[in-house]
């Protein structure tokens, strides 16, 4: 059901947006629900954050803090309706008064936002030399500012006339002193409303509103809303529109932390769940959701798959599953070249693997598909999602909310997606189909296994967490693991690492090679272990310290690396799963050994909304 009208994405060049903007209306007290649901939202942006209440007049607490210093330093703000946000820098550092909401010069208007707005400039000299004083260097302010200066007495009209003027991308939630609503509208931007019994939620994502309900309403592109604690109204270019109301299987526990101390743990451990689930659906359902096996083109002759971090690696691993099962010719994309890099668009169908369906470098590359008649097929995590909704096809992996800014549960569900697709496809042996289709449903009792010997990863954190420079080779499927491997250790604690092909070393890297960069080497029992124990052979005549990766069956390794982590054997076409479960234990615990603020690395988010 491609829908054109989903897109009208503008191409803003060099800004990273991902905030997390949250409304209440109802009969409840306002501030302890904005500041809660701001909290579910911190993955999207935690440099800074503020609320507005509406009382007898419109008081506003913003800082640069995180939400909970805000709500320790916070006096009570008495009303029933207010808006808050957690930002992520881009126009104005971190700073109390770059903070959001943003307020217009008679204070009566408070605006929170999600977005770049393009134009900001322009539109801040024009309302300066028309008397606004703007006290922020942010884009945002101008929004608040603009609509005072259009309001005659209908604040609909006068937002709508703000929204007239402004270019860019925007997710915003509107609060006026002494008007008994919210006004919200979306512009590339995700923006939900929770429905509430004689009270209404607003937030950027499903996590925020978990605790209160779980049915949502899903704004579209253009859509302005105005929310009062017993009605929505809906409208698009002024007209009157109704929006599906979807209920939400995730449960408030998804979202929280249970007995763990980090969301990345949490998640790490929900992986055998992640795996069933995602099985569960197609393959071990009698009654699958969708016959997995109608997915790919029986007479498909080459297949792209388009995706950006980690996502982009599931992809590559895809690659090597279908042209080994199915002998087509696979072209893997990273979506931001895709964009402007690519000048023609060779396949004939795309799989685009997304976990939050909100990238915005994903989202324009199916733009650049759609107009090019290119059949996708989205893989992702959130339903109602924007890739979902403009997809030809969507099909779901099954991981739950993924909280924490390092991908891990959705990134062994993608890997389940794409074997089940492989494996359903008519063109694969049935014999070969049976017997690794067997292994699949064994994979949630291997990962665990992973889990369970977690120790042993624990003490090789603790070595690696003395060095600032470390390596990841691979070969083959695990090259892509490698690849992870360096990405996870990366994003979550700041050491430089690299992921590489293990026979590239010598043609340049081995320059790098000495006792102070240790190699993490990924040793598989297929067709690539003699080469693998060659190289690690090479890393340790120049003096690297080597950690292996190998299989409780190896008895060869442990002569040659210095530590070795040991993962349950599997297919070698399997092994990436039980690899990237040991490596992202290895990140985690090394970070934890560092010290780092693990669910919030510094300068990430979990989906960059605009490119
Ligand atoms: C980044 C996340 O922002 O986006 C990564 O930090 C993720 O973890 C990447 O892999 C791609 O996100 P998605 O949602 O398109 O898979």
């Amino acid at each position: 059901m491609p829908n054109g009208e989903i897109f009208s994405l503008n191409l803003i060049y060099g800004y990273l947006v991902m905030c997390g903007i949250v409304g209440y209306i109802g009969n409840r007290q306002a501030q302890p629900i904005l500041l809660n649901s701001l909290s579910k939202l911190e993955y999207r942006g935690y440099d800074s954050c503020g609320v507005a209440v509406q009382g007898s007049a419109i008081e506003v607490y913003k800082d640069a803090v995180r939400v909970q210093e805000l709500k320790q330093a916070l006096p009570r703000l008495s009303g029933r309706l207010g808006i808050g946000h957690t930002r992520w820098a881009t126009h104005g550092e971190p700073s109390q008064i770059n903070a959001h909401p943003h307020l217009d010069c008679s204070g009566k208007i408070a605006v929170v936002h999600n977005g770049v707005i393009s134009n900001f400039q322009r539109l801040r000299q024009q309302l300066t030399s028309e008397g606004h004083s703007l006290v922020s260097e942010t884009d945002t302010e101008v929004i608040p500012h603009l609509i005072e200066k259009h309001y005659q007495g209908n604040i609909e009209k006068a937002v709508e006339a703000a929204l007239g003027e402004l270019e860019g991308s925007y997710a915003i939630v509107v609060l006026v002193a002494g008007e008994p609503k919210v006004i919200v509208a979306r512009k590339d931007c995700p923006l939900i409303i929770g429905v509430g019994d004689g009270e209404n939620f607003v937030a950027s994502d499903v996590p925020a509103i978990l605790d209160y309900t779980n049915r949502v309403i899903y704004l579209e592109e253009g859509d302005i809303g105005v929310i009062t604690k017993d009605s929505i109204k809906i409208t698009r270019g002024k007209i009157r529109v109704d929006r599906q109301e979807h209920r939400i299987s995730w449960s408030r526990e998804d979202v929280q932390k249970a007995s763990y101390e980090h969301f990345m743990l949490k998640e790490i451990h929900e992986q055998p769940k992640a795996i069933r689930d995602t099985l569960g659906e197609y393959v071990l359902s009698t009654e699958p959701l969708i016959d997995l096996g109608l997915i790919l083109d029986p007479n498909l002759e080459d297949l792209s798959i388009l995706a950006c971090g980690t996502s982009y690696h599931a992809g590559l691993i895809g690659k090597y599953v279908i042209e080994e099962l199915l002998g087509i010719p696979v072209r893997v994309e990273l979506a931001s070249e895709f964009n402007h890099c690519r000048r023609t668009i060779p396949s004939t169908a795309t799989i685009v693997l997304t976990q939050s369906g909100e990238t915005a470098d994903v989202l324009t590359a199916m733009k650049k598909l759609l107009e090019a008649g290119i059949r996708t097929l989205v893989i992702t995590n959130v339903p109602g999602s924007t890739a979902s909704r403009v997809a030809d096809q969507t099909v779901y992996i099954k991981a739950g909310p993924e909280v924490s800014v390092a991908a891990t549960k959705t990134f062994i569900a993608q890997l389940m997606m794409l074997y089940q697709l492989a494996l359903s496809h008519p063109g694969v042996n049935r014999r070969i189909c049976e017997r690794l289709f067997a292994e699949l449903r064994q994979l949630p009792a291997k990962v665990q296994q992973v889990l369970d010997n977690e120790h042993q990863i624990v003490d090789c954190a603790r070595y690696l967490s003395e060095y600032d420079d470390v390596f990841f080779i691979g070969r083959g499927i695990n090259l892509p693991i490698a690849l992870e491997g360096a990405l996870k250790l990366k994003e979550i604690s700041y050491i430089h690492a690299e992921g590489y092909a293990a026979g590239e070393l010598k043609h340049g890297p081995f320059a790098l090679l000495d006792r102070d960069t240790p190699v993490i080497a990924i040793v598989a029992h297929d067709n690539t272990y003699g080469a693998m124990l060659t190289n690690i052979k090479e890393v340790k005549a120049r003096k690297s310290p080597v950690i292996a990766l190998a299989d409780e069956a190896d008895e060869v390794i442990g002569q040659l690396a210095d530590l070795v982590i040991r993962v349950p054997c599997v297919s070698s076409i399997f092994s990436p799963v039980v690899n990237a479960v040991a490596l992202q234990l290895l990140a985690y615990y090394t970070a934890r050994c560092r010290g780092c603020p693990i669910d919030f690395p510094r300068n990430l988010a979990k989906s960059v909304t605009v490119e």
